[in-house]
């Protein structure tokens, strides 16, 4: 069967987190410290920022970024089409949700979108954009500078977008702060994890206090002086987090070819795709192709897995306005119409950084059967 999910990590690896991990517990030194380090500032690196701080989830990154930023009683900008996580952090940091639409070629908003909501918002103090499936649009550049020119905050959820890039720009280095996931099914896993990346030395600092019971200035002892959590990262997570970071590059690049060698059949079968070419580099977390026919996704999947292909969760097939949990938020139907249309007319095939050239050949002639 082929699968969505993908472990990246060979026997040597293991070996080596193995060995690692006996290290750690042998020193005792299990949360902040020397890996934890090393893994930020490689992070920092490989994205172009100054700062990147890691916790234990990009929800909890989400929640402290939108805290950091005030937003209790204020309205934040919010693709319908994203995780729960994004709709869920803007609630518990205590803002109001406002949905933006998405646009059909890329399942995110684009600056239209976005000054249509301020338009019909001027009080809002902020955007948390999400780059679904790692898809960073073509005008994003212009959104970051709508933004400031407007003095909102814009925040990104980088949490399939590890690797993207625009330009010369990173995922979570265009505007006042990235939260990225480490969580097991992302492009790189820590199991669970998260991390901040910003270029302002308070806000990183906040993160470091925020994550570690409000204590400021140093890791251990001291006073409480913010009102923070407990969602501080492993060593040993920490540890995983180098090694997949040192590969990340390599196993975005298998994504991109398996892509590849599925885009020429497409492209003959006349099937609708969200195209990452503009893109520098684009992560692949997810691979969105539009479904015309009359099939629900639940048949399609259920049709797939007779080819021996196992379809993955779409990003996303029920926008966050139709979600139960968040019926509260309130929504016009109107400024939801794409995400409405297209979110339950999409598949996204099972494609890994382990994916195959027979796990290709099964995926296009699933497509070639029900297409
Ligand atoms: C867009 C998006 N944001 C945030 C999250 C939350 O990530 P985590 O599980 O690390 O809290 C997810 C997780 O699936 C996600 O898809």
């Amino acid at each position: 069967m082929v699968k969505p999910f993908y472990l990246d990590l060979t026997e040597s690896e293991i070996a080596d987190i193995q060995e690692k991990t006996g290290e750690i517990l042998r020193t005792g030194n299990l949360i902040l410290g020397k890996y934890t380090e090393q893994f930020e500032n490689e992070f920092a690196r490989y994205t172009g920022c100054e700062y990147a701080v890691s916790l234990n989830s990009c929800t909890s990154a989400l929640q402290t970024l939108l805290t950091l930023k005030g937003v209790r009683g204020r309205k934040v900008a919010v693709p319908t089409n994203t995780n729960f996580a994004s709709v869920a952090a803007i609630l518990h940091a205590g803002g109001q949700p406002v949905y933006m639409d998405m646009t059909r070629d890329f399942f995110v908003p684009d600056l239209e979108i976005l000054k249509f909501t301020y338009d019909k918002n001027p009080e809002l103090a902020g955007v948390l954009w999400v780059h679904i499936a790692g898809i960073i649009p073509p005008d994003f550049e212009e959104v970051a500078e709508f933004c400031k020119s407007k003095n909102l905050f814009l925040l990104e959820d980088c949490a399939h977008a590890h690797g993207s890039q625009l330009n010369s720009t990173k995922a979570g280095n265009f505007g006042d702060g990235g939260a990225y996931s480490f969580f097991t099914t992302k492009v790189m896993t820590t199991i669970e994890g998260g991390m901040i990346t910003t270029n302002n030395p308070e806000d990183a600092a906040f993160v470091k206090s925020y994550r570690n019971q409000g204590k400021r200035g140093g890791n251990f002892g001291g006073l409480h002086q913010d009102l923070g959590n407990s969602w501080r990262l492993s060593e040993i997570e920490a540890y995983m987090g180098l090694v997949q970071l040192a590969k990340l590059d390599e196993m975005v690049g298998r994504r991109q070819r398996a892509v590849d060698a599925l885009v020429p059949l497409l492209k003959e079968k006349n099937i609708d795709f969200c195209d990452t070419g503009h893109m520098q580099q684009a992560s692949q977390y997810k691979f969105i192709m539009l479904y015309k026919g009359e099939l629900s996704v639940d048949e399609l999947k259920a049709n797939f897995k007779e080819e021996d292909v196992a379809l993955g969760g779409g990003v996303y097939e029920v926008p966050c306005h139709l979600q139960p949990v968040f019926e509260s938020v309130p929504f016009d139907e109107n400024h939801v119409k794409v995400a409405h249309k297209f979110c339950p007319k999409h598949i996204c095939p099972p494609i890994t950084s382990g994916t195959t050239d027979s796990d290709i050949g099964k995926i296009k002639s699933a497509i070639q059967k029900y297409f």
